[in-house]
């Protein structure tokens, strides 16, 4: 269980960093390795997989144990993290880890895209059954738990549409029926939601995008209770999942600048979201820490701040003008992910089977490190 009593900015800098993983350097180094030589069969018949122990390649070395340790830390509450070699597949093993044939599962109907195909297709072939439910249902969620219902994901907010949820409310019920509940919480990290402290079972991290920070890493971690850790782990490894102790160093790497990049994201997407709000050719901007944000108030109520991705509607753009603004933006780039230090944007058309309104056709940013002044005179040329 993390016993860790500092605060989250000093876990970035001293998380993970253990005198025996790192000796006398600043940093874990990378420790590459399959084979792993034991001093005798019995002690190779003894060692048990785990952290801090050297085993195989598959269960990591210190360059892993480190990540993992430094993310555990970050979340109270939790006994341990297991990484992935994506967002995407830390998400669907922890998934598969609560769920059997028969099943059904809540999912939020703004979910990630590929984890709806992931709902959709693969789950559906394997027995389980997939539920979408209005993300801003709350404690309402309590009417659609059924006899079959095994676990209930959450995404807060959506990572295109930005509803936030109301994440205590929907935990408090899932507890109470004894149904775990799993977050994808990349926007956030746990810098500005301790998940597991909110009630979360299962907190997801795409690590590849506030963590690693630098568009050059594909990384996912789960962090979880006691109760789910080991199954998840366990999995992992059953799956032969495995990262790179290279992209593991760079996720730690990462790590110890998060707090002071995602303080320069927040101020950034915040002045250009203002600045957006004011111009009469925008319409919504679907910023978690503006009024009109769907679920602004629990956004307000659970976050200790925001991070630098939100969407806006553009106000009577057809699907081709929406194209041509963002084909004009010269600062932003154009492109999947988002969580590095430059800015992105994307035309955002959410699919969507269960809420209303049906939801608007958007542009979405990611506002990175450069100067907000900078990015605003390049939105501004872009509207022109
Ligand atoms: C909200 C969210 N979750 C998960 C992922 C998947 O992460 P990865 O790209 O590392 O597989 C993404 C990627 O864009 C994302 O935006």
């Amino acid at each position: 269980m993390n016993e860790n009593k500092n605060r989250p900015e000093t876990t970035l800098v001293e998380g993970g960093r253990r005198k025996e993983w790192r000796r006398k350097l600043v940093n874990v180094p990378v420790e590459r390795a399959s084979t792993i030589q034991f001093d005798s069969v019995a002690d190779m018949k003894a060692s048990k997989a785990g952290l801090g122990v050297y085993r195989y390649g598959l269960q990591g070395t210190a360059t892993h144990w480190a990540l993992s340790e430094a993310l555990t830390e970050l979340e109270p509450g939790a006994a341990g993290t297991t990484l992935f070699s994506s967002g995407l597949a830390a998400i669907t093993t922890a998934l598969l880890a609560v769920l059997k044939p028969g099943d059904e599962l809540l999912v939020p109907d703004h979910i990630y895209g590929p984890t709806r195909k992931f709902c959709d297709t693969f789950l559906k072939r394997f027995g389980v059954a997939t539920r979408y439910y209005d993300p801003l249902v709350g404690g309402g969620i309590a009417a659609l738990i059924g006899s079959d219902t095994r676990a209930i994901l959450l995404e807060s907010p959506g990572s295109l549409t930005m509803e936030v949820q109301d994440v205590p409310a929907i935990c408090a019920v899932a507890r109470e029926h004894g149904i775990p509940t799993l977050i994808d919480n990349t926007w956030a990290t746990p810098l500005f939601f301790p998940a597991i402290a909110a009630g979360v079972d299962i907190t997801i991290l795409a690590a590849t995008k506030y963590v690693g920070g630098h568009a050059d890493v594909m990384l996912g971690a789960v962090t979880a209770t006691a109760e789910y850790f080991d199954r998840i782990q366990t999995l992992g490894w059953d799956l032969g999942h495995s990262v790179s102790p290279d992209d593991a160093w760079l996720g730690s790497r990462g790590l110890r600048t998060m707090a002071v990049r995602l303080k320069q994201h927040e101020a950034g997407a915040l002045r250009i979201a203002h600045w957006l709000k004011e111009r009469p050719d925008v319409g919504r901007v679907l910023h978690p820490a503006l009024p009109e944000c769907p679920g602004h108030e629990f956004w307000k109520r659970d976050f200790k701040g925001s991070s630098g991705l939100f969407a806006f509607e553009l106000k009577g753009a057809d699907a081709a003008a929406r194209a041509a603004f963002v084909d004009n933006l010269r600062l932003f780039g154009i492109g999947y992910s988002w969580g590095g230090y430059e800015s992105l944007a994307i035309v955002v058309d959410p699919f969507r089977t269960v809420s209303t309104p049906p939801a608007p056709s958007l542009v979405r940013l990611h506002v990175g490190l450069e100067d907000p002044e900078d990015l605003i005179a390049d939105l501004a040329q872009a509207f022109g």
